[in-house]
């Protein structure tokens, strides 16, 4: 039996693969515009990064990393996300003793041991971006202007942008208790998930899909109404700077992300497009997790998004370059004749596509229609004998006579 791929790991086949590079070079594009630079770490690190930085009671490290002991003996993990490896190697190789405000980003495959369906998988890609060394909103606003950016660049209207915040360690364990009071007295009605994290992770309730929890935790309390001063004044600040640059958002205080390091502003942008995967990009503010791993206290914000999601909301339509000319031949001296030509038209940058194998010309005419082919030109004997040609344009039949010469070719093409 023929070995087939790992349930959850897909192959990017090349009719997908235009869509994921205009999707890539979008965000380098804008990203780069905002002066982040690329920084490309391991996709395996130790366990613990990822247990001290996501957090122990996370459905991510309590049950979707790939995680295992290698031949030395130690606990190695598949990184399931990448915020946390990007912030080791900026401890590690001491980035902010140049300059605590580094802006950072990456692509890459991330690995997360879930159930997968349309839009979810186990092996998933994320661009992401970090900013550190930024307590102002200014950072906050600026990071998700760059996201609506970048979706606006790819050609997308959806998604929309939601934020949140989620308080800082001053003001987060009182509203942490008042939702647990407020959880108590419903933990009839909720599922056995939400019981179970009740005392480890009870925010989880507010995002729980099951109906029960949804009733139960209509009337909870708001993360923005036990705000301090400070965390208050914070995402006012990053609203206002929203608000200035025409930047539109709506406010949702039920929003409960997956990982623990987040402080203060938390944001998705979602869309209704993808089923129950709305999440297409998100992220937020982790002021403690540089210091919670060993370095400085130097604050940070960032997002990623889902490389497949934005995939799948870009649908159908092809980014492949389609050949700018198609040469149909007629015989092996024509077919040496073109491949000379094409071979020179090449280096000028022209995407030429011929029949390597004396096809008949009904068929190699079928081919340059399938790869879409802006011009084809047939090349017979008398072709090669008088040098010139008649290059057809696919889209409407035009044709012009000229010389086979690169010069005369580009003029054409062009
Ligand atoms: P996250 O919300 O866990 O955040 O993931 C970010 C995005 O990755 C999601 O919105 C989704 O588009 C995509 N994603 C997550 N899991 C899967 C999956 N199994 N299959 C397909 N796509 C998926 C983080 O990972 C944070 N590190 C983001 C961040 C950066 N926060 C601050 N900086």
């Amino acid at each position: 039996m023929a070995i087939t791929a790992i349930k959850g790991f897909n192959d990017i086949l090349p009719a997908e693969s235009g869509r994921w590079q205009h999707i890539e070079q979008a965000a380098r594009r804008v990203f780069e515009l905002n002066g982040f630079s690329e920084i490309r770490v391991p996709i395996m690190e130790k366990t613990d990064l990822f247990c001290r930085s996501i957090g122990d009671a996370t459905d991510i490290v309590e049950k979707e990393m790939y995680s295992f002991v290698d031949k030395g003996e130690n606990s190695v993990t598949l990184r399931p996300e990448g915020t946390a490896g990007v912030m080791r190697a900026f401890i590690e190789h001491k980035l902010y003793a140049q300059d605590p405000v580094a802006k950072l980003y990456y692509l890459g495959p991330m690995f997360r041991y879930e159930r997968p369906q349309k839009g979810r998988y186990r092996q998933f890609h994320q661009i992401g971006a970090e900013i550190t060394g930024v307590h102002d909103p200014l950072a906050d606003a600026q990071v998700l202007n760059m996201l609506v950016q970048f979706f606006r660049e790819i050609g997308l209207d959806e998604p929309q942008l939601q934020v949140n915040s989620l308080g800082c360690p001053e003001c987060r364990p009182a509203y942490r208790a008042a939702l647990i009071e407020f959880l108590e007295k419903r933990v009839d009605a909720l599922c056995e998930d939400c019981r179970r994290r009740l005392s480890t992770n009870p925010l989880r309730a507010l995002d729980c899909k099951v109906p029960g929890c949804i009733e139960a935790t209509a009337g909870a309390p708001s993360v923005l109404d036990s705000l301090c001063t400070g965390c208050d004044e914070h995402f006012s600040g990053v609203k206002r700077y929203l608000e200035l640059t025409g930047t539109s958002y709506s406010i949702n205080p039920r929003m409960v992300r997956g990982l623990d390091y987040y402080t203060r502003t938390t944001f998705e942008m979602v869309t209704t497009l993808l089923g129950s995967q709305s999440a297409v990009a998100a992220g937020g503010r982790y002021d403690g997790l540089i210091s919670q791993l060993g370095g400085p206290a130097i604050p940070g914000i960032g997002f990623a998004m889902g490389v497949e999601r934005v995939a799948l909301l870009l649908g159908e339509k092809a980014f492949t370059r389609p050949p700018d000319l198609f040469m149909a031949t007629l015989g092996s001296g024509e077919r040496a004749f073109a491949f000379n030509l094409m071979h020179k038209l090449l280096q000028k940058g022209i995407r030429v596509e011929m029949d390597y194998e004396g096809k008949s010309l009904k068929s190699q005419m079928r081919r340059a229609d399938k790869l879409g082919a802006r011009y084809c030109a047939v090349i017979g004997e008398s072709e090669v004998a008088s040098g010139r040609a008649v290059f057809k344009r696919m889209a409407d039949g035009g044709q012009v006579e000229a010389a086979m010469e690169v010069s005369e070719v580009l003029e054409i093409l062009s």
